[in-house]
C-alpha cells in the first residue's frame, strides 16, 4: 500500500490572534512592521520550527519564544523574520558618488570612517572595502558592518559566496580581492582574508539605543527602513545622526525616503544627505 505524507506540517495555519502575537513581538524586538498580508511569510518562515519543537500551533511556539530561557530561540526567529536579500555593488550610483564626491573631499591624515548599518550577508560592506582598498591606498580606513541578524553576520563574516553573485563585481575588484574557491569550495568566491580583517562585523540593533562607535564619515542605512513604519524610522534617524560627523554623509536605498525626518541632515541628492 502506498504511504501518503500528509502535508499538513507545511499547512499549519496561523489565526488572526495569533498572526497579532509575532506581528507585536516583531515590532517591538526589531522595529519592522508586519502588514496582515505577511500571514503567510510567517507561516512559511517559522512553520519548520514548529515542526522542530513538535509544537501543534502558532500560539504554543509563541509561548515558547517569550519563554524565560528562550533566548536562542527568539534570535532564530528573528533571523527567520528578517529579509536579508542584498547583492555585491547594489545601487551602484552610491559607490560613484562615494568614489567621485565623498572620498576627494575626506580629511587627509584622520581616518575615513564608515558603516553599513544593515549589512545583511556582507554584500555591501565588501563592495565599500573593495572600493576604500583601491581608492585610499594606504592611507587610512575603517569600516563596520552591522546587522541584527545573527545568521546573517555570520554568513558576512565567512566571506565566501556563491560564483554566481561574483557578477556585479567589477573586473579589477573580482582580480585584486577575491578568491576563486577549490575542492570544497569549488563554485565559490572567497573574499581575500587581508580585505575580510579589515572589516568590523557586529550585531547591532537599530530600534535600541546604539552601541557608541565613533562618529562616522559615511553611514549606508539602505534597503532596511522599508520594513519600518514612519515613527521607527524617525527615531532610528535620529539615532544615527549623531554618528556622523558634522559634513558626513548618509545614504538610504533608492526607493526609500526620510518623509520628512531631515532635522540636521541636508538633502544632496536623491537618497543622499549630508549632515548640517
Ligand atoms: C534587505 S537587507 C538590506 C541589505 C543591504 N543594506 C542592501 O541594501 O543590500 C535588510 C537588512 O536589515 C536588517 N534589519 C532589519 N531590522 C533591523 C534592525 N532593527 N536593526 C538592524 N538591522 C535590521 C535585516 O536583518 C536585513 O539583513
Amino acid at each position: 500500500m502506498p504511504v501518503i505524507t500528509p502535508v499538513a506540517d507545511a499547512g499549519r495555519q496561523i489565526s488572526d490572534a495569533e498572526f497579532l502575537q509575532f506581528q507585536g513581538l516583531l515590532q517591538r524586538l526589531a522595529g519592522i512592521h508586519l502588514s496582515p498580508a505577511k500571514k503567510a511569510l510567517i507561516c512559511g518562515r517559522l512553520g519548520k520550527r514548529l515542526k522542530h519543537h513538535g509544537l501543534a500551533s502558532y500560539g504554543e511556539y509563541f509561548c515558547l519564544l517569550t519563554g524565560a530561557h528562550e533566548a536562542g530561540e527568539l534570535q532564530i526567529a528573528v533571523d527567520l523574520l528578517t529579509t536579508n536579500e542584498t547583492y555585491f555593488f547594489r545601487e551602484p550610483k552610491h559607490f560613484d558618488f562615494l568614489r567621485e564626491r565623498i572620498l576627494p573631499l575626506r580629511t587627509p591624515g584622520s581616518p575615513f570612517r564608515v558603516w553599513s548599518a544593515a549589512c545583511s550577508s556582507g554584500e555591501e560592506p565588501y563592495s565599500l572595502a573593495m572600493l576604500l582598498a583601491e581608492r585610499l591606498g594606504a592611507a587610512p580606513w575603517e569600516l563596520v558592518a552591522s546587522d541584527l541578524s545573527t545568521r546573517v553576520l555570520e554568513k558576512a563574516r565567512s566571506g565566501l559566496y556563491p560564483m554566481e553573485r561574483a557578477r556585479n563585481i567589477p573586473h579589477n575588484y573580482l582580480k585584486a580581492y577575491c578568491l576563486k574557491g577549490t575542492g570544497q569550495h569549488e563554485g565559490s568566491l572567497l573574499i581575500e582574508r587581508s580585505l575580510r580583517a579589515r572589516i568590523n562585523f557586529l550585531q547591532v540593533n537599530l530600534n535600541e539605543p546604539l552601541p557608541r562607535l565613533g562618529e562616522f564619515d559615511l553611514i549606508f542605512l539602505r534597503n532596511v527602513m522599508i520594513y519600518f513604519e514612519p515613527e521607527t524610522k524617525r527615531k532610528v534617524v535620529e539615532r544615527l545622526i549623531p554618528a556622523l560627523k558634522p559634513g558626513g554623509h548618509l545614504l538610504i536605498g533608492h526607493s526609500e525616503t526620510l518623509n520628512g525626518v531631515t532635522e540636521g541632515l541636508r538633502s544632496v541628492s536623491p537618497s543622499i544627505y549630508r549632515k548640517a
